[in-house]
Formats: structure tokens, sequence, C-alpha cells
């Protein structure tokens, strides 16, 4: 079932993709070299916490953080650890947040340091084609019209989306209804409605769109051991503009 929210959930919506969204600002800041993953999950736990808000992640079908951090080939589901990040790394940190009743979901990847000139296009492609796919996120429309311009858009800059994970609904869930795969043919998947909330997450390889999965049961790294980026938003469908929730502005 695909959940409309009213008035009075949006705005609980609103505040909860609020505290997300400066957990992922807050994470973005931590990336420099000599940084361990496990520290910047710390202090997205502890600033979530800090706003009577709960990490959506942590325990979530046994996942044992509360965010997920990704590095260079690592797609998503990064387990935060030891590892220290070093200069030239690509950083991807996932984040949500649950506040009284409703999570919010995002995600974005961020520089450590200087890196190379492929692994910036690599980010600025992806997170532009979350907003290439939002310009279809309008009432009337089917969930594959923001599908397809999402693949359209980073095929045609010689990336490749992955195809084993996809976006979907969120709310009262973590995941909910619909799928919002990052690609698709126009006209197709269930119709959008003004007060459907739907995270769409571009996950965008620089090879091929395969994946796997580590022993770990969650570490999902490239196939061919290139770099993997990825960017996501809760976005709102209203009767007009799509409207982003998780964004700082009004903290
Ligand atoms: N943003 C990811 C998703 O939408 C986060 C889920 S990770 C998990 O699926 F650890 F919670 F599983
Ligand atoms: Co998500």
């Amino acid at each position: 079932m695909i959940t409309i929210k009213n008035t009075h959930e949006l705005e609980l919506m609103r505040r909860a993709c609020k505290i997300t969204a400066a957990a992922r600002a807050l994470a973005g800041e931590m990336v420099r070299p000599g940084v361990s993953t496990k520290a910047i999950d710390r202090a997205v736990h502890d600033y979530i916490v800090s706003q009577g808000a709960k990490p959506s992640f942590l325990h979530y079908h046994g996942y044992p953080a509360s965010a997920c951090i990704s590095v260079n080939d690592t797609v998503i589901h990064g387990i935060p650890g030891g590892y220290l990040l070093k200069e030239g790394d690509i950083v991807s940190v996932d984040v949500g947040a649950l506040y009284q009743g409703f999570h919010g979901d995002c995600a974005a990847t961020f520089a450590c340091g200087a890196i190379s000139t492929e692994a910036r296009k690599l980010i600025d492609v992806t997170k532009q084609s979350f907003f290439e796919g939002i310009r279809f996120a309008v009432k009337g429309n089917r969930v594959q019209d923001i599908s397809h311009a999402i693949q359209t858009y980073v095929e045609s800059n010689g990336f490749s989306v992955v195809r084993s994970f996809v976006g979907h609904g969120v709310g009262r869930q973590l995941h909910e209804e619909p799928e919002v795969p990052n690609f698709g043919h126009p006209g197709r998947g269930p119709r959008l409605l003004s007060g459907m909330t739907i995270a769409v997450e571009p996950m965008v390889n620089a090879g091929t769109y395969e994946v796997r999965v580590l022993k770990d049961g969650w570490t999902t790294v490239t196939a061919d051991g290139k770099l993997s980026a990825h960017y996501e938003n809760t976005v709102l469908i209203t009767d007009g503009e799509p409207e982003i929730l998780t964004v700082t502005e009004g903290l």
C-alpha cells in the first residue's frame, strides 16, 4: 500500500527529515584524512539522539550502526569501523532518523581531501541525476518517469546505475511502497499522488552496474572494483513542484 501523508503527518516528516539532513551535513564535515568511519558514525548517532530522535538504521534487520559509510568501491551499506579515511577516498554517508513516528532518509558522497577528476565527475553526475529525476516527481506522473530520467542522465555521462537496490517510499516505515528504481521506462510504475513521500536515491557506478554483497551480509561493493557514488533525499510529491524534505534550512 502506498501511504499518503496528511498535513500533520507531513509536519512530523519535515522535522524527522531536517534532523536526518543535519546528521548528513555533520558527517560530511568530518570527512578528512585520518578520521575513522566509526568516529563519524558515533557523531551521527549522538547528534540524532540529541535531537530526541532515533537512528533509523541501528538494529534495522540487525544492522549494527547508525550510518552506512561506504568508501570507494563500496556502493552502499558499508559498516563503520576502524578504517581511517585517506586522501583521495570518496565517502558515501547514508543516514536515517525516526522522529515522532516518522523516518527521514538521505545520503551523499563526500570527497576526502583532493580526489581524482574521474571521482569528482562521478560524485557530481550522481548528485545531478537525482535533480534530473525529481523534475518528473510531479503528481500525475508515473514512478518510472523519475527512474528513466536518472538512468538516461547517468548513462549519457558514461556511468551505470545499480539495478539490485532501489529507492522507496518512506514514512512510518523506513521502506514503504512504491519501489523507486534508478532505471526504467517512461509511463510505467505507480502513479504519483500529492502527499506521497519517496526516497529517491541514485547509486551510480563508474564501471559495471553489477554489485556483490560481502560475507558480512551488508557491505555491497562494485563487481569490478571501480568507484561508486550515492545521493539520496526524501521528497514530497505536492500539487506543484516536489519538496525536498531532507534539507537543513529552518533548523
Ligand atoms: N538509505 C538506505 C535505504 O534506503 C539505508 C538502509 S541501510 C540499513 O535502504 F542499514 F538500514 F539497512
Ligand atoms: Co533509502
